[in-house]
């Protein structure tokens, strides 16, 4: 990879189709960095939700994102460890508490604009795979690789199901997809940055996919887009 260039793979799509897990082994595949913005829109709201600032108070919100810093620091095991004014909040950002109300907090102006100047600025003279929803429509427009996954809602929740299940969490598959299409539904039509795949990404259906094999379709698309001989 030339020293310096600004190399930028864009993974956008909804929850549960299986983008951050996709994400981080293909940044281990080609030899790039991992971005996970959506991390960086939870700790944000964690600080929002810590403030007591109320989800229905933009004023309230922006001035909460103000004063925040954030930082994400790559642990080592291809994901990273998300600082919050200096304290580990990776734990944290994952709960259900913060995943409720992060579509509230990340329809805020002021919000979206401080993260994505951060996202621009860690990327900066880097190879990065950065994994979000306005990845390839509005942070990097110009990105080298877009993607777009997709999957049914009925896929994406029995994954999200299966995951709670797994991690010991309590699950129940007809609440998940309610919260799938909720969120879904949040995204898509926020006024700033609504959910949608970019006009040149290429869309990957998950659905009957294994992780491994959208793994190979997506580093084949890397590969033949920035050229196997400069990874
Ligand atoms: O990928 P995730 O589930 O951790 O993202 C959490 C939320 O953050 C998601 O509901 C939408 C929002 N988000 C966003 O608005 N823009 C991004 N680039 C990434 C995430």
């Amino acid at each position: 990879m030339t020293e310096g260039a600004t190399r930028v793979v864009a993974i956008d799509g909804p929850a549960g189709t299986g983008k951050s897990s996709v994400s981080k082994l293909l940044a281990d595949k080609v030899g790039a960095s991992y971005l996970d913005t959506g991390a960086m829109y939870r700790a944000v709201t964690l600080a929002v939700l810590d403030a007591g600032v109320a989800l229905d108070d933009p004023a309230g919100i922006a001035r909460v994102v103000d004063a925040v810093d954030i930082e994400l620091i790559p642990n080592g095991e291809g994901s990273s460890t998300v600082l919050l004014g200096g304290r580990d909040v990776s734990g944290p950002i994952r709960t259900d508490h913060v995943t409720s109300a992060v579509s509230a907090v990340s329809a805020v102006p002021e919000v979206r604009t401080k993260l994505v100047a951060l996202q621009r600025q860690n990327a900066q003279g880097r190879f990065v795979v950065v994994e979000g929803r306005d990845i390839g429509t509005v942070v990097f427009p110009t990105a080298d690789v877009k993607i777009f996954l997709t999957a049914t809602p009925e896929a994406r929740a029995d994954r999200r199901h299966k995951q709670n299940l797994a991690a010991g969490r309590d699950s129940d598959y007809a609440a998940v997809l309610e919260s799938v299409n909720r969120r879904d539904h949040l995204d898509s039509t926020r006024t700033v940055s609504p959910l949608r795949a970019a006009d040149d990404a290429v869309v990957v259906d998950t659905s009957d996919k294994t992780l491994m094999e959208v793994l190979d379709e997506l580093s084949g698309l890397v590969e033949a887009r920035i050229g196997a001989s400069e990874l």
